[in-house]
């Protein structure tokens, strides 16, 4: 049992966070460098709280030169046990209409520019991604956003995309129609491996924005449309953040499905290496 430090990583839209006591933003480096902004840290309901803007304030890194290792190490060299991941995605399937959340509980993973581990040289280690974000911190994400009045679907396929462009027509129908991907983004990948080998719970909250370029009746995506969304929902978040702290509670439980021990067994190096 340790004392629990939610972490949220805001995406597109969410660059600051209501309620906070006590906070204050601070610079943190590591090994990786500089995480993509300082931190913002404080408390609600008594219990600690980090807030990093994935994008930086200002929105200054675009997907691929979000400093993923950085951000993930500099939120648990400050204690944080429970990771929820916010983006903006757009939408594969009729019923998962912008303004809507999607609790993601796979990935399939298109990027290739981006360093996807903090092992491989000296250390090596193979954690499991079977399972890749926590089902127990992903229901409660899904109840309170519920409580909150926003309508969400608690499983979901994301399919994360290098980008910065958006996706053709054929790519759209094919992560759609043969894939099965429900969700497509930009940022989840790899910071969703990385918050498994730094054995945080992690949850992911897609926040729909659009439907992509498939959809016959809405054209292809362009910003315009996210952006007219992404007010709206980053709202819902803030409320969805303020009421999550007590629903966890003070104390961080061994997770029941071990994602805080993902490296016992997990490291084939041996320690005189
Ligand atoms: N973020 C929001 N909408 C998106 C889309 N359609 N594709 C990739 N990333 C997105």
């Amino acid at each position: 049992m340790s004392d629990r430090m939610i972490a949220v990583i805001g995406g597109s839209g969410l660059y600051r966070i209501d309620g906070l006591e006590d906070a204050s933003w601070q610079d943190v480096e590591t090994p990786w460098g500089r995480p993509s902004d300082q931190i913002l840290t404080g408390q609600i309901d008594g219990i600690e709280i980090a807030f990093l803007p994935r994008h930086g304030r200002g929105h200054v890194h675009a997907p691929s030169s979000v400093p993923y290792r950085a951000n993930i190490d500099a939120l648990k060299r400050l204690g944080v046990t429970d990771l929820i991941s916010v983006s903006a995605c757009g939408s594969f399937r009729e019923e998962m209409a912008p303004g809507h959340f999607v609790i993601v509980d796979q990935f399939i993973d298109r990027t290739y520019l981006r360093e996807g581990s903090f092992f491989g040289t000296g250390c090596v280690a193979h954690v499991s991604l079977a399972h890749p974000t926590c089902p127990e911190l992903s229901a409660t994400c899904a109840t309170v956003a519920e409580d909150a009045g926003v309508t969400v679907h608690r499983d979901g396929t994301y399919l994360a995309m290098e980008g910065p462009q958006f996706s053709t027509l054929a790519e759209s129908r094919l992560f759609r129609e043969s894939w099965g991907a429900d969700v497509i983004g930009m940022t989840n990948m790899p910071e969703a491996r990385l918050a498994r080998e730094a054995e945080l719970c992690y949850a992911s909250i897609a926040m729909v924005t659009d439907f992509d370029s498939w959809h016959p009746d809405h054209g292809e995506v362009v910003i315009a449309t996210i952006i007219a969304t992404m007010s709206g929902n980053a709202e819902k978040a803030r409320k969805l953040i303020a009421r999550l702290p007590a629903a966890l509670g003070a104390a961080h439980p061994p997770c029941p499905k071990g994602c805080d021990r993902a490296l016992e067994g997990a490291i084939l190096t041996t320690p005189e290496h």
